[in-house]
């Protein structure tokens, strides 16, 4: 059995091997997935913008810089949220809360995202009515997840892959892998499954994207040759109907 999402990233060799990760040149985040949700969340002026598994919150400067109202993050690891204080200082609210017991405040915010944190969840469902409500009518939504392809295999080896093998697609839920040196348990689900737990939530789904990679996001071109060979994030879009 491995981690949940929260207590793996409490364990401090993780934390401190995410956040090395996390930050390196050329990293996946930064190249792939921050240029799609900042598209994805569109103009932030003036809103008030709910972050969900946010991590370190490294870049609620830049949606302040943009003109955002306001920025909350929610995360449930207490090291990232040691962290996330540190960074946001005043300018910025962040909640120690698991995602599935946050109280959701009703009609509270424009925008929500979530990058990279829904696949450490058991149920989408409940997440998304909560999300739903939190959104003032109108207000929308922008989240990553790993892609399908990626959470299809059992235990990737480590370091540089070469290959890749799609198994077992279609049997969704829990699978244990080893990351940065410990197992946790990451729930996949295909394509399909995101885009009807949206559609049955009542969210209008704006935009479906695979992380493609955009050459003058990269440092290194063999990084960038390598980012074509398999998608790593999946997006979506979506709108709380006025
Ligand atoms: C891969 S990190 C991404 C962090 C940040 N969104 C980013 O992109 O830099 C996943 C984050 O989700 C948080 N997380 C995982 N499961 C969670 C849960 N059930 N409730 C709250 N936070 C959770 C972890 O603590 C971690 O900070």
């Amino acid at each position: 059995m491995g981690y949940e999402g929260p207590p793996f990233y409490d364990r401090d060799a993780v934390f401190q091997a995410y956040l090395q990760r996390r930050h390196r040149v050329d990293n996946p985040n930064d190249t792939l997935e921050k240029p799609i949700i900042l598209e994805l969340l569109g103009d932030v002026a003036g809103l008030d913008v709910l972050d969900l598994g946010c991590g370190d919150a490294a870049w609620h400067s830049e949606l302040l810089e943009k003109g955002a109202r306001s920025y909350v993050g929610v995360d449930g690891s207490e090291n990232m949220v040691a962290r996330a204080r540190s960074n946001v200082g005043n300018r910025a609210t962040i909640e120690h809360s698991n995602l599935q017991h946050w109280a959701y405040p009703e009609n509270k915010f424009d925008r929500v995202t979530a990058r990279l944190v829904f696949h450490y969840l058991p149920d989408l469902i409940p997440l998304f009515q909560n999300m739903h409500r939190t959104l003032r009518p109108g207000g929308q939504l922008a989240f990553s997840v790993e892609h399908p392809v990626i959470t299809s295999f059992d235990r990737p080896g480590t370091g540089v892959r070469e290959d890749w093998t799609v198994d077992r697609y279609f049997e969704t839920g829990a699978r244990v892998t080893r990351w940065l040196g410990a197992d946790v348990v990451k729930y996949h689900r295909t394509i399909e499954d995101h885009f009807s737990a949206l559609q049955a939530t009542g969210f209008e789904v704006v935009a479906l994207r695979e992380s493609r990679p955009v050459e003058q996001n990269f440092v290194e071109p063999a990084t960038f040759e390598r980012r074509k060979r398999i998608p790593l994030f999946l997006f979506f879009g979506a709108r709380r109907p006025v």
